[in-house]
């Protein structure tokens, strides 16, 4: 009798333990996306009164020279950025049962959006999602920052060398067809990739080629760097590499 209900027992933990896993299993595929989807947190994703603002830039138009000059900080975040948070806001009085929606919410599934504004939402929704990443992600106090031992590790992991990553991030930044971004990324399974995306995309999106967490981007378009490189990408892209804060990349790497 104890011994048919300790196999009773038994059984029902072995049936409840293959429930609890398949669940988790089947829930693998139904979100897959579920932590690849998740973004930075940043305060100005969610919309005050359900309009986005541009956020408050940490540092003057001059703070990133010689690497990034003032002229083109002005320009790219007071009237790119703007540009992007006031038709992302128009597009939201087209489709107000998105309105109060934080940001990455609202751009994570491109293709469940309505389609009379998907097209506006995804590319100024993901300009303002890419370009308050940019302006974090960038110090005039870059040199003084320093990747954290788990963000470091991780990239000695995949790449042997701090310096290694920073040439083959190079590389995909700089063969970026036409407007777009290069990425790092934290992909499901938390690994590191390096990716990148065209226009305004973002891996967080469901249109992306390679999803994943973006913890450091680099804006490749022309407005980005005209003014003072001219057609030079690449060498704006070694500017770029100067003014990295790595203590915000390493905070981002760890919020997980
Ligand atoms: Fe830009």
């Amino acid at each position: 009798m104890e011994n048919s209900s300790n196999n009773s027992r038994r059984s029902f933990l072995i049936k409840g333990t293959l429930a609890a896993l398949s669940v988790s299993f089947l829930n693998s595929f139904r979100f897959p996306a579920a932590h690849a989807a998740s973004a930075p947190s940043l305060a100005e994703f969610n919309p005050e009164g359900g309009t986005f603002e541009l956020p408050k830039l940490d540092y003057g138009y001059d703070a990133l020279e010689p690497y990034i000059d003032a002229r083109t900080m002005e320009i790219h975040y007071s009237k790119h950025h703007q540009a992007y948070v006031t038709k992302l806001n128009e597009a939201l009085e087209k489709a107000p049962e998105l309105k109060g929606r934080a940001l990455p919410d609202l751009i994570r599934n491109i293709n469940e959006l309505p389609e009379a504004v998907r097209n506006a939402i995804r590319n100024h929704g993901g300009g303002h999602f890419n370009h308050s990443m940019f302006w974090k992600l960038m110090s005039p106090t870059a040199k003084d920052s320093k990747a954290s031992a788990e963000l470091e590790a991780a990239i000695n992991a995949k790449w042997t060398s701090m310096d290694n990553f920073k040439t083959e991030f190079s590389k995909s930044a700089s063969t970026v067809f036409g407007s777009g971004w290069a990425w790092l990324i934290v992909d499901k399974e938390n690994n590191l990739a390096i990716t990148t995306t065209p226009n305004q995309d973002n891996p967080i999106m469901d249109v992306a080629a390679l999803r994943g967490r973006p913890i450091l981007g680099i804006d490749v378009w022309e407005h980005a760097y005209y003014l003072k490189h001219q057609n030079k990408r690449v060498d704006y892209i070694a500017d770029f590499l100067n003014v990295i804060d790595w203590n915000q990349v390493s905070k981002w790497y760890g919020e997980r």
